[in-house]
């Protein structure tokens, strides 16, 4: 297999310039999702970074500002004048109107949520309806993408306080709603568009239709992002990286190392060692479907060291969730080194780093709210250089990779599961009886999650066992027994989550199977708190 040049189709992002609204990484997920390389940017980037990073077209992000406001946040008005096709977005639309001399009103009236926007005139962006005009091959036909010739009313999202009044000289209004008299906006021969709805977002229905003619037929990029071209790239660069080196890679459990595990060990085979510490805190039969799934498998050498013990004794006594944290990753680190100084001359370190680990890195709030996180990260003091195959991957296109590699459902699907794992979903102290009884009504609401099919709806379901007993009455008898918390969020990326609205019917199997299955538990509970106010996990 011939392998193309490192970063092929990775030469021209499209570079997604960040205003300061959550909606950058969904817009540049949307791209991606058009098989388009992109990657954030913040707005403080220069005309002379953007020209040197040859971006293939720059879409501006919404943001929380008014551009009235002093201080809210520019774009290097010099961007305008690089030819490089423009797509503004809300806050991003308004800041293209305000740069080039149109005028954007503070009408004192808001739009917010779904709103009919009416198209006025043949737009590039809007074009007729796809199945109008698709060809055989699924493309549209050039000589009808201006169109349609009479008004046609569009759902779109909207979000925004501010409006465009006036548009700037040479462009044209092409659609409107009763709140925003410009609700969409371009300047065809300069290759730049704004509009003041969100296209990045599920509540507009045609919204990644529009961003993928400005992509295809407005900046003229072709779909070149795919698994396959991924594998491709990361593989020659870590045969390039790691050359005829050894290297070691910690396995939590979770998809993303794996992946990591997997894509490296194509790319350089036996000089991978993968090490996987059972810390006796793992989900139920976890450890043997790591050891399965690698070492059997894919013929990956594995270092599976069983430490239960060693846990279960450091956290005699213990009840305080930080405490509890610091214990767990000190040790997990200890042991991790352990058993990777039994690799001779390992030089490389592979880590499961996610894209979004890597923007969140970038900006001081959120670094700390990862830093509780890092738990199984890198021992510092281990000389190692890093191998980070995945540091531009979403954690769906890490789902698509690892399906590709031949990870198995239950890898490629998992659920995220703390570092810590049960030892912070037993509330107080944690002992082998406890963690137990728990694995095993959280088994449960897993399986039940996976054979009513939501699993992939449902970011995280699993149990939780508080320190809580509570009376009951089973057959004749009274019983006092433990409670069992059943914990379900959807969400997009845990900094923020909702309690999914799972079926009674399915809680009500879960409650009973727990209660009929798992000795000594007579009560099950469902949690439902959205984060915030709480978190995702109980401690
Ligand atoms: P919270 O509970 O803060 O969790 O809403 C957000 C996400 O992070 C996971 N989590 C952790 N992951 N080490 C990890 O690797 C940890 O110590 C840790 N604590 C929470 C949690 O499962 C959720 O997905």
């Amino acid at each position: 297999m011939s392998l193309p040049a490192e970063g092929a189709s990775r030469d021209h992002p499209v570079l997604v310039v960040d205003f300061g609204a959550q909606y950058a990484q969904l817009i540049a997920r949307r791209v991606r999702e058009a098989h388009i390389y992109s990657e954030i940017v913040p707005h403080t980037i220069s005309a002379n970074e953007i020209t040197e990073r040859q971006p293939g077209a720059v879409i501006f992000s919404g943001g929380p500002k008014s551009v009235h406001i002093e201080g809210s946040p520019r774009i290097d008005p010099d961007i305008y004048r690089l030819g490089i096709p423009i797509l503004g977005i809300c806050y991003g639309a308004q800041l293209i109107a305000a740069q080039l001399g149109g005028e954007v009103s503070r009408t004192g009236i808001g739009e917010y949520g779904r709103t009919a926007m009416t198209v006025r005139t043949p737009s590039l962006l809007f074009g007729p309806d796809e199945d109008e005009t698709a060809a055989d091959d699924g493309r549209q036909d050039p000589d009808t993408l201006f169109g349609p010739e009479e008004d046609t009313e569009r759902p779109v999202w909207m979000s925004h306080f501010d409006s465009i009044s006036t548009p700037p000289d040479g462009f044209v209004v092409t659609a409107s709603t009763p709140q925003a008299p410009v609700a969409a906006l371009e300047h065809p021969n300069q290759r730049i568009f704004g509009v003041q709805f969100h296209p990045e977002v599920a509540h507009t229905p045609g919204g990644q239709a529009v961003l993928e003619r400005f992509l295809y037929q407005g900046a003229g990029l072709a779909p070149s992002w795919t698994t396959e071209s991924f594998i491709d790239e990361a593989v020659a660069a870590i045969r390039a990286q790691i050359g005829g080196g050894r290297a070691v890679c910690g396995l939590s459990g979770g998809v993303d190392s794996a992946v990591a595990a997997a894509l490296v060990h194509r790319a350089v085979g036996h000089q991978l060692t993968c090490v996987f510490v059972d810390t006796g805190l793992m989900r139920q039969d976890e450890g043997q479907q790591v050891i399965d799934a690698f070492r059997r498998s894919q013929g990956i050498e594995l270092i599976a060291v069983d430490a239960a013990d060693r846990f279960f004794d450091a956290l005699v006594g213990v009840i305080d969730p930080e405490e509890k944290r610091k214990i767990i990753g000190e040790l997990f680190i200890r042991i991790f080194e352990e058993a990777a100084n039994q690799v001779d001359g390992a030089a490389f370190l592979v880590q499961g780093t996610l894209y979004p680990d890597v923007i969140e890195s970038g900006s001081d709030s959120a670094a700390k709210i990862k830093s509780h996180h890092n738990v199984g990260g890198i021992p510092e003091e281990m000389d190692f250089e890093l191998v980070e195959p995945l540091r531009d991957l979403f954690k769906d296109e890490v789902r698509a990779v690892g399906h590709e590699l031949g990870l198995p459902d239950e890898i490629v699907w998992r659920h995220p599961f703390p570092g810590p794992g049960l030892g912070v979903r037993v509330i107080g102290e944690v002992t082998p009886s406890k963690a137990a009884l728990l694995a095993q009504a959280d088994a449960i609401v897993r399986a039940e999650i996976t054979a009513a099919g939501v699993e992939r709806e449902v970011w995280q379901a699993f149990a939780v066992l508080p320190d809580i007993r509570t009376v009951g009455v089973m057959g004749d008898e009274r019983t006092y027994g433990q409670v069992v918390v059943i914990r379900a969020v959807t969400s997009e990326d845990a900094m923020t989550a909702d309690w999914a609205r799972l079926p009674y019917e399915l809680l009500e199997k879960m409650s009973s199977r727990i209660i009929n299955e798992v000795d000594g538990i007579n009560r099950v509970a469902y949690d439902i708190t959205s984060k915030p106010p709480g978190t995702i996990e109980w401690e």
